[in-house]
């Protein structure tokens, strides 16, 4: 190699002052462009939601109002697992979301008690818990941050208060009144309240209360609980569904058997009564008399789970129960409104017209 000398080492030394000078503003160059993207990041906020099952169409508004709202474009992630109607499924599924650190978990719990020791592991991981629709019945309520979801005591009282109005206005005399009830899941909140309802209405007004059997909140129990229910009780005159999908399954099987449904009891025909009142098909149901009463029970829990995570994304404390509005439908204008614990509901008859808000 050529040794430098005089002018030409001043040259080169200068160059390569030049070139640190300029390596090291690119560095800094790099750095603040990693700065901005550090300092502005969108949060992805990833949610566990445990949904109990597929068990109804009522289920499969609330699993499609969760997918709905929760979407990647509004910087969620949502992770669903289907608990397939079992406990020990929807527990190994909160576990699982606390291995995985999600940010929320959201629970639909299949019943009310047994959740006190994974609640209680969510709680030390620092994961808040919302629980939606039913509700849990745990020792510390602090185990789960709020629920949001339906007052289904309302929902069953609102279905007595009715039976009782419609057969005053039809000079049915209460003695003649003999109902089956088809349960839904055993220690559900929706069961609790609904068979609650009809049971304090029986009490007072002094119905014969056949038989009340679970068929499990689907139409094939449904049905198959009514084949043998009007084997057993052939002088039934009212049935009370806890939910529309054993009213189906109910209808299917009186159909069947040869029977008349509608709610003219008083010259041989079975009335159907049931609770959800949330698709098309069932306001169909309604409009032909198929099911003469439904009180309705809210599925749409998306947007308001999301306004419960918003809070507390913002520090906020929500309310820690929030009950959502329902409305009450029936065939006929017999019982236009209806009076529970001093409060008064209005009841929807469907119309053609009505079956235009429903999908
Ligand atoms: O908990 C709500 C109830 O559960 C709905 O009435 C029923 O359809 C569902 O399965």
């Amino acid at each position: 190699m050529r040794k430098l000398t005089g002018k030409k080492w001043l040259v080169f030394m200068l160059l390569c002052g030049a070139l640190f000078l300029i390596g090291c503003g690119a560095k800094e160059a790099v750095s603040e462009k990693e700065f901005v993207e550090e300092k502005e990041p969108t949060k992805e906020i990833v949610i566990g939601f445990s949904q109990l099952g597929a068990e109804s169409d009522w289920r499969t508004s609330n699993t499609q109002s969760m997918k709905e709202t929760f979407t990647s474009k509004k910087g969620y992630r949502l992770i669903v697992e289907d608990g397939q109607q079992q406990q020990s499924n929807q527990i190994m599924a909160i576990r699982k979301f606390i291995q995985q650190e999600v940010d929320y978990i959201v629970l639909a719990p299949v019943t009310e008690t047994g959740w006190d020791t994974v609640l209680q592991e969510a709680k030390d991981a620092g994961i808040p818990v919302i629980i939606v629709d039913r509700q849990v019945d745990v020792s510390d309520d602090s185990l789960f941050t709020c629920w949001v979801g339906s007052d289904f005591a309302l929902e069953g009282k609102k279905a007595a208060e009715w039976l009782h109005q419609f057969a005053l206005a039809k000079d049915i005399s209460e003695q003649e009144i003999h109902i089956a009830n088809i349960q839904g899941t055993m220690g559900a909140s929706a069961q609790i309240g609904r068979t609650a309802g009809l049971e304090e209405g029986a009490a007072k007004y002094g119905w014969d209360l056949l038989a009340e059997i679970s068929g499990e909140y689907t139409q094939a129990k449904g049905k198959e609980v009514m084949e043998a229910l009007l084997k057993e009780e052939p002088q039934i005159n009212v049935v009370y569904c806890e939910n529309d999908n054993m009213a189906m399954g109910a209808v299917e099987a009186i159909e069947a058997s040869g029977k008349e449904i509608g709610s003219d009891i008083s010259k041989g025909q079975i009335m159907v009564m049931s609770f959800d009142g949330v698709t098309k098909n069932i306001m169909r149901y309604i409009l032909s008399n198929k099911i003469s009463f439904d009180a309705g029970c809210n599925p749409h829990h998306g947007p308001r789970v999301e306004t419960l995570i918003q809070l507390l994304e913002a520090g906020k404390k929500p309310d820690k129960f929030s009950y959502v509005e329902e409305r009450i439908y029936s065939h006929d204008a017999t019982v236009p409104s209806l009076e529970v614990d001093g409060n008064s509901y209005p009841v929807t008859v469907v119309t053609s017209k009505t079956l235009e808000e429903f999908q």
